[in-house]
């Protein structure tokens, strides 16, 4: 495949821009010192469209343009106009219509990420495709008894998702809070990487950056480079963060501030814990409380060890950004002026959820994460290996086949196996999984993940109630390029 992908020649082609295929990643930044990112514009928030009423009725528009990342204008992809797309605001029990048109070069659609739908239909149902040119009519329907929390949406069309996702399309959603919000300021941060090439667009990718799923090296929050928040000592915030990147872990850090963590993914703690660092695979969402302390504190991505293709390469090199151990700076925080005085901090609102872990099991399975190079597959790399080895229990994804059929309303036991020497982020529609064990080390409390991070050869134990709705779905890993190569399976509930 050369390093700029078909799909990408296309999409500049459609921009009317000269496509160059300089596969150099970060030409444009690292040859063209004037050019490099704008840091330290005021952070901004994407545009919102809130319910009213019970409903929601909106457009999202996915189309090619030159949209600012990182201060400057880039050619990449976004959703009405810009990257981040708009956020979307809703409360249980609303039914969301939401039309796509598809204004791009390739097939594309919409998957709500975490949100507890129905696949049926016109609902999030991942096999729909809508052609360029082409729109389509989505509607969801939010149970009453839905997690309030953050959720966010990206295209789901098998083969182009990484390229999407990388190029921009994303956007949030969130899920009103039943009883009153923990904090005063609410803040939307998408986190995403890409890479831009020397002529200003959003870069291809080689075989090689697929299979070790690729890093981009802008690291943006909203589409900035490290954006700057104020804040006076005191005050109460709650930051809503989302791994929109397609492999990149992030590992982050707000060193000097008082974090707590009120929820990841739909998943809350009834008393928020304190925090030092949180790990987000990607896809994974995080809520975090953050008590404003005076001074000046960073918001770091530290590197992260996710692994590689090939024992031989050992952990932590080539494919990784081994980068500084400081890490990346991702927004900075000013904590200024007169003492403000926060509300105490509310515990999350809602029922909790029943407890996996006494439920009764109708089944027990293990899913089996693989890649060319995983344990039992000999060869080294090369053209002739191809890209049939990233599976789960041994097969590729086939839209057609059906892989696991699940009684609707039972409990079920899952063994996540990683047989590879890199981690997978697990990721389950409609249904969150509860975290049993990770590595036999058992998990305490109930924790609700939709994406769980399954170590090099390693392995983790998860309970899922499928409960509320039925149909065809997908479970996959979350590294979009591994998605894309393979590494998804059909479930149905039935
Ligand atoms: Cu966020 Cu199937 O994906
Ligand atoms: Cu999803
Ligand atoms: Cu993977």
């Amino acid at each position: 495949m050369p390093p700029l992908s078909r799909r990408n020649a296309l999409l500049l082609g459609g921009l009317g821009l000269a496509g160059t295929a300089a596969g150099g990643a970060g030409l444009w930044w690292s040859l063209r010192t004037d050019q490099s990112p704008v840091t330290g514009e005021p952070l901004r928030q994407p545009e919102t469209l809130g319910s009213s009423g019970g409903r929601l009725e909106a457009s999202l528009e996915a189309a090619p343009g030159r949209f600012a990342l990182g201060g400057r204008l880039a050619g990449a992809l976004g959703y009405n106009g810009g990257t981040p797309g708009p956020t979307l605001v809703l409360s249980p029990g609303d039914v969301l219509k939401l039309r796509l048109g598809n204004k791009l070069a390739d097939p594309s659609n919409l998957h709500l990420h975490g949100l507890h739908v129905s696949p049926l239909g016109n609902g999030d149902n991942v096999f729909l495709t809508v052609n360029p040119g082409r729109s389509l009519d989505y509607e969801y329907r939010l149970p009453p008894d839905h997690p309030p929390g953050l959720y966010w949406y990206h295209p789901h069309h098998h083969g182009g998702v990484a390229d999407q996702v990388f190029a921009g399309l994303f956007g949030a959603i969130i899920v009103r809070d039943r009883g009153p919000a923990p904090a005063g300021t609410d803040r939307v941060l998408l986190v995403s990487d890409t890479t831009l090439d020397g002529a200003g667009n959003v870069a291809g990718t080689s075989t090689a950056d697929r299979m070790a799923g690729r890093e981009g090296n802008l690291l943006l929050v909203n589409g900035q480079a490290n954006p700057r928040l104020t804040a006076r000592p005191g005050e109460r915030e709650r930051w809503r963060i989302v791994n929109c990147c397609v492999a990149r872990y992030l590992r982050l850090r707000l060193d000097g501030q008082k974090l707590q963590l009120l929820g990841m993914d739909s998943g809350r703690y009834g008393r928020p814990p304190d925090v030092q660092e949180v790990l987000l695979a990607p896809g994974n969402r995080a809520e975090l409380l953050v008590t404003a302390a005076l001074g000046r504190s960073v918001l770091r991505a530290l590197p992260y060890d996710r692994g590689t293709m090939t024992m031989m390469a050992g952990r932590g090199s080539a494919a990784q950004d081994a980068g500084d151990p400081s890490g990346t700076a991702l927004a900075t925080l000013d904590v200024e002026g007169g003492r403000a005085s926060p509300a105490p901090v509310v515990a999350a609102a809602g029922a909790a959820p029943p407890d996996l872990r006494s439920a009764v099991v109708a089944a027990r399975r293990q899913l089996v994460l693989g890649t060319p190079m995983g344990s039992g597959m000999g060869g080294g790399p090369g053209p002739g290996m191809g890209m049939a080895g990233f599976t789960i229990n041994g097969l590729r994804f086939d839209e057609l086949r059906t892989d696991t059929v699940v009684a609707a309303g039972t409990v079920e036991e899952w063994v996540l196996v990683n047989r590879s020497f890199m981690d997978h982020p697990f990721h389950l529609h409609i249904w969150p999984m509860q975290l049993i064990a990770e590595n036999d080390r058992p998990v305490e409390g109930t924790i609700l993940r939709d994406v769980v991070n399954v170590p090099a050869n390693g392995q983790c134990t998860v309970r899922i109630a499928f409960r509320d709705f039925s149909g065809r779905s997908v479970y996959h890993c979350h590294i979009l390029d591994h998605e894309d190569l393979g590494m998804m399976g059909v479930i149905e509930v039935r």
